[in-house]
């Protein structure tokens, strides 16, 4: 009998923290041995020549979700999983969303039904609130005790805003359980008061969308959900930071040891508001919040990812299709307000990592790593993927690091009509793609069977030796009165 079931040989691996030439064998979807050379196994992988990395870890995706208006993404737990997995992911984590008046408990039980028979690689859910009532929170600790250990809120979009209030309603049950409360941050009134304006005006084509969302708007905002976060002293993720001034509010934070983590997207470092200028209705495909911005602050962007502000790089994949299913679903020609938000990119968030940071020089093999799974897999509280050990999953990507291919909608997986990395030239794809032990993807072929993907648990945060923030006020309000030190 073979003492693996499988083994990787030849290949070079790379964790955040180390590059080396070792086998892999692997038993029972686990990793089971690391080292110079392993004979034997049911199955050998030769990965002569290539890199061997953990399976990426998409910590920020909107799949089989409706919008707050109602529109559904183009993408199921199918056609998103397995999209995911041709982008070298083993593990993803989308939202279930909670619209106003739903229930947690019907919300979770839907979000099930979508994954549970579908997806291709392992998942959990970050749960979005968007109406923290008395009895919504007061599910929030079952939730956590399932093992979704993090909730989204947003501070704009009139249907999800909750407010600071909310927010801070959140936050402290957050503390409470440990879990990690998650922010798309944009002062919803200074959006709002910017439509008004342009709607006045007539200026209702896409490209008025970036500027209706000043990166003033995203500043402020950040900066109010920490200084939230702060008062209750509780950990913070900002998703999808897309300006300079963003950045630097987290990188100073952190400097200062608040409990904070952050992420960027690659439409913010590939894509500028010009995209949102293309002829007629094309414009639409670029319309996200928050909305692409310039060049220098793609290269602002880059520097925060090379000197560590960020934690992740995710896609924010939000597929609308460029038709009355998705993008038109109010009707084409209108007003860019009524544009459905988001663009897809699961797919090419690795790739695009790999090609425009390793390839040219931006980052570290380690620091790809790192902004791929590792980091998502510590704050996510995957405590079992995004590093190459024995007893982790054995979540597994084999990446050629010299193959050149031009991104093109034919060759992509997902449900949609259009691609924004259309043309682009990336330089190092992923050729296997491995969950637990069992092939996804090989070499441009799709392995796995529907629903084989499995739902994890997760853990709490891991904040590690991150200080936080005392607000003396809130200790007295949380011990209610009793006297506190100075
Ligand atoms: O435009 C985007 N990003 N749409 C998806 C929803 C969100 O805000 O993350
Ligand atoms: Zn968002
Ligand atoms: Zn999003």
């Amino acid at each position: 009998m073979a003492d693996f079931d499988t083994v990787i040989h030849g290949g070079t691996l790379v964790t955040a923290g180390e590059t080396f030439k070792a086998d892999i064998g692997i038993c029972g979807g686990t990793i089971a041995a690391i080292c110079d050379r392993i004979v034997g196994g049911e199955h050998r992988i030769d990965a002569g020549g290539k890199l061997v990395l953990p399976g990426g870890i998409e910590g920020h995706c909107h799949i089989a979700q409706e919008s707050s208006s109602g529109v559904m993404t183009s993408d199921d737990y199918y056609s998103g999983s397995v999209s995911a997995a041709f982008g070298g992911n083993s593990c993803f984590i989308p939202f279930a969303a909670q619209h106003r008046g739903q229930a947690i408990s019907e919300v979770i039980a839907t979000y099930d039904s979508r994954a549970i028979p579908n997806a291709v690689i392992d998942y959990s859910y970050h749960l979005i609130i968007s109406d923290p009532s008395p009895s919504v929170l007061a599910e929030l600790p079952g939730v956590f005790e399932r093992g979704i250990t993090s909730f989204k809120v947003f501070m704009t979009y009139d249907l999800m805003n909750i407010g600071d209030g909310g927010m801070l309603d959140i936050l402290a049950l957050a503390k409470t359980y440990g879990a990690l409360t998650m922010v798309h941050a944009e002062n919803n009134e200074m959006v709002k008061w910017m439509n008004r304006r342009f709607a006045a005006a007539g200026l209702t084509e896409p490209r008025y969308h970036a500027l209706s969302r000043p990166e003033l708007a995203e500043e402020e905002a950040i900066n109010r959900a920490i200084s939230l976060a702060k008062l209750v002293d509780t950990p913070l993720f900002i998703v999808h930071v897309s300006t300079r001034g963003g950045a630097e509010i987290v990188r100073r934070e952190k400097l200062a040891g608040t409990r904070l983590f952050a992420e960027t997207c690659p439409q913010y470092l590939a894509l500028t508001r010009a995209d949102l200028d293309r002829s007629g209705m094309e414009g639409a495909k670029y319309v996200c919040s928050p909305p692409l911005r310039d060049r220098e602050t793609q290269e602002a962007l880059w520097q925060h990812i090379r000197t560590g502000t960020f934690e992740s790089v995710s896609s924010d994949h939000a597929p609308y299709r460029a038709d009355a299913t998705g993008k038109f679903s109010n009707g084409v020609d209108v007003p860019y307000a009524k544009i459905a938000n988001g663009m897809p990119g699961i797919a090419m968030r690795l790739p695009y990592l790999f090609s425009e940071g390793v390839a040219k020089g931006r980052i570290t093999l380690g620091d790809f790593v790192r902004l791929s799974s590792a980091n998502a897999a510590r704050v996510f509280g995957l405590d079992r993927k995004g590093s190459l050990m024995p007893g982790f999953d054995a979540d597994i990507a084999i990446w050629n690091p010299e193959e050149r291919r031009k991104v093109t909608l034919a060759d992509q997986h997902d449900n949609m009509d259009y691609t924004p990395f259309e043309g682009m030239e990336f330089t190092g794809w992923p050729e296997l793609v491995m969950n637990r032990g069992r092939i996804v993807v090989e070499k441009g072929a799709l392995k796995a069977a529907r629903g084989q993907g499995q739902f994890v648990a997760r853990k709490p945060t891991d904040t590690g030796t991150m200080p936080g923030y005392r607000a003396v006020e809130f200790v007295v309000a949380a011990a209610y009165g009793h006297e506190v030190a100075p």
